[in-house]
């Protein structure tokens, strides 16, 4: 078991969370809990429930990135006043990315606002979404458009619960783990490689997600409520909630922010601020973890559009994370839109010698 305080909750990444969890509810005393659950994960919900000495139950939503919605959230808070849940209820809410903003907001207003606790079960909920105390759903417009940040109680990253997942849902996470890796450079980075070499089963997963826990627990630590320097952390992001959007949620949000990796490298590289060595690794790196790096539609204005409404934008200009090496990443960078249409078109391809041009 491996727990970090950096952000002044517990971060627990276990093999079992279960029992980490339940002296927790122990130590602090609460008397109610009620487990909120993707119903991908209704058993594992249901397990921790039974595990719980305080009283628990269990209420079961299907999620999705597609129920991602403020009607969603209206069920959960309808749900939660059904069962009389009140100020002194601990919220457990157990899934993925998806699970934990959404559950989060839910605690976040819940009679404006009781205590959660996120039990992640996905890669890209362990390393990202979890931790930090973002919260939100998505509206037509774009992703996480209506939120708020909330500080969970505590996280407990669930990686037992990763031997449940198939490979292609524990691959979603890895693009998280390279942005970690790009945004701290050194061993970070260098570990990924020979990491990638190996099969997703043998890799040691409390290691590596509470190393990547650490890089993104520094830099929140610093701006919890991203007024500024917190936004490296979307690194790849403004191409990757676009292209999730534009593709109706059929792209992953894990192949999107890949696509959006190297589509940031290339910007960078293109407007003179990253090798062309380093964006080389970067793509390497992405290919041997079998992350898809070509989006699949050709409609540029389409993307520009989902971009227009990114959170970063200020007084209408886009403002872009881009690396200026592995370990330098820079925010806040506006871009010539010629240059920008340029690397929409180019991410339609594969990689090659044009990259580089
Ligand atoms: N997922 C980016 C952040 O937490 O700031």
């Amino acid at each position: 078991m491996t727990r970090l305080d950096d952000l002044g909750y517990p971060i627990v990444v276990a093999d079992d969370a279960t029992p980490e969890l339940a002296s927790f509810i122990r130590e602090r005393a609460y008397k109610r809990v009620v487990v909120l659950a993707d119903q991908k994960v209704a058993r594992r919900a249901h397990g921790i429930a039974r595990a719980l000495r305080a009283q628990a139950e269990v209420l079961v939503f299907p999620l999705g990135e597609r129920r991602k919605t403020l009607r969603t959230l209206e069920r959960v808070l309808e749900a939660l006043a059904e069962v009389k849940a009140d100020r002194t209820t601990l919220l457990a809410g157990v899934g993925g990315g998806v699970a934990t903003d959404l559950f989060g907001f839910a605690a976040a207003t819940y009679m404006r606002g009781v205590p959660f606790v996120a039990v992640a079960t996905s890669l890209v909920a362990m390393v990202d979404a979890a931790v930090g105390g973002k919260t939100g759903v998505d509206l037509r417009a774009g992703k996480n458009l209506a939120g708020i940040f909330k500080d969970p109680v505590a996280v407990f990253c669930d990686i037992g619960a990763l031997r449940t997942l198939s490979e292609p849902h524990l691959r979603e996470g890895l693009s998280e783990l390279v942005k970690h890796g790009i945004i701290e450079g050194d061993e970070t980075f260098d570990s990924l490689e020979v990491l990638a070499a190996h099969s997703l089963r043998k890799w040691p997963w409390e290691s590596v997600i509470a190393d990547s826990l650490r890089v993104k627990a520094m830099v929140v630590a610093d701006d919890r409520l991203e007024r500024g320097a917190r936004e490296v952390l979307n690194l790849g992001h403004t191409f990757g909630h676009a292209i999730e959007s534009v593709s109706n949620y059929r792209v992953s949000h894990g192949s999107a922010v890949a696509m959006g990796l190297r589509a940031s490298g290339l910007l960078a590289l293109r407007t003179g601020r990253f090798s062309a060595s380093e964006h080389m690794r970067v793509l390497a790196l992405l290919a041997l973890l079998r992350l898809p790096l070509v989006t699949p539609f050709d409609d540029v204005d389409a993307l520009l559009a989902a971009m227009s409404v990114d959170k970063k934008t200020r007084g209408g200009a886009l403002r872009f994370v881009l690396p200026r090496a592995l370990g330098d990443v820079e925010y806040g960078v506006t871009v010539p839109s010629r240059t920008l249409r340029a690397v929409l078109g180019r991410i339609r391809e594969t990689p090659g010698a044009a990259e580089f041009r």
